[in-house]
């Protein structure tokens, strides 16, 4: 067993107005995202206290809560004050922010929307040192893995049971990610987003409920793309994806990711290829240049 004693983390949580010791924080047992998963979440990355894209994180929230026919708890300046309160209360830290809001709790279980519901908001902040260039240059491991999934993989919902399944799947079989194949196209990571470069181009599948529009996803093309590197957004099949002279994924927590294994084969020439360098430090430019000029 893991030496929780090693694991302990007792920063500064958020739950319903309250700030408080992570492990004095509290939810009652009957809200709806503990026995229904009836909520939603963002995953946010913070650096010495600067939190990234908190605006599209924000309104990517509001979107899943519309789907789930929830009102927005809060305005993104009431969120912003919130989260500056728990930062300063944090000491400016390293962070993965988790941001959750569910329906809030009932005093039966009754799957139907309760007619009065005040939503739960919750915010933990996991300590996130980050990874250098250099450690990222070793490269990580994916396999393709079955989608088993509802529909509406566009609302980042709190209900993660399948992707937890997926990630242990490939985890099993010694991956560090899994690529998610339905009907033989290639859709996302089971926490990511992800990119192939062929013959001298990027691509990534189009949004569509299939998949959740990443973050990093949007801001990897906007840079791409004003860097004059062609991006198409199309369908990628399990065979582009194993023909692929690169592969990376894209996520909030692990920035940019690249894979120089995929399926038990060597991609490219088994390190991280030209489009990762350049991306990485477009990406890396973009992320200094937002945390320096904002004050904070
Ligand atoms: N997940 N697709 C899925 C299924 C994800 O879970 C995530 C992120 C992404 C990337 O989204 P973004 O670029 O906005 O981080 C794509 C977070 C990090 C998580 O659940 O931990």
């Amino acid at each position: 067993m893991q030496n929780m004693q090693n694991m302990q983390n007792n920063t500064i949580a958020y739950v319903n107005g309250e700030y408080l010791p992570l492990d004095k924080a509290q939810i009652s047992p009957l809200d709806r995202g503990f026995i229904f998963g009836d909520g939603v979440y963002e995953v946010l990355w913070v650096l010495n206290g600067y939190i990234f894209y908190l605006e599209p994180h924000i309104q990517r929230l509001n979107q899943s809560l519309k789907q789930i026919g929830m009102e927005a708890p809060h305005s993104l300046e009431e969120w912003q004050a919130i989260l500056n309160t728990l930062m300063e209360k944090n000491e400016q830290g390293n962070f993965s922010l988790y941001l959750q809001v569910t329906r809030g709790t009932y005093p039966i279980r009754k799957p139907e929307f309760p007619d009065i519901t005040i939503p739960t908001v919750f915010i933990a902040c996991f300590p996130h040192t980050p990874v250098s260039k250099a450690e990222f240059r070793k490269g990580f491991k994916a396999r393709s893995v079955s989608d088993i999934r509802w529909k509406y993989c566009d609302i980042k919902t709190t209900a993660r049971q399948a992707y937890v399944l997926m990630l242990q799947e490939v985890k099993k079989q010694g991956a560090d990610e899994g690529i998610i194949i339905r009907e033989g196209l290639a859709l996302e990571g089971t926490a990511s987003n992800f990119f192939i470069a062929k013959d001298g181009i990027l691509m990534t599948p189009p949004k569509s409920d299939a998949l959740l529009s990443g973050i990093v996803r949007d801001v990897v093309i906007a840079l791409a793309r004003k860097n004059n590197i062609q991006v198409l957004e199309q369908n990628i099949s399990e065979t582009d994806l194993e023909f692929a002279d690169e592969l990376w994924t894209t996520s909030s927590v692990r920035g940019i990711y690249p894979i120089v294994e995929y399926n038990g084969r060597t991609l490219g020439l088994g390190v991280p290829g030209p489009f990762w360098e350049r991306i990485w430090d477009l990406y890396d430019e973009e992320c200094n240049r937002l945390s320096l000029s904002i004050p904070h």
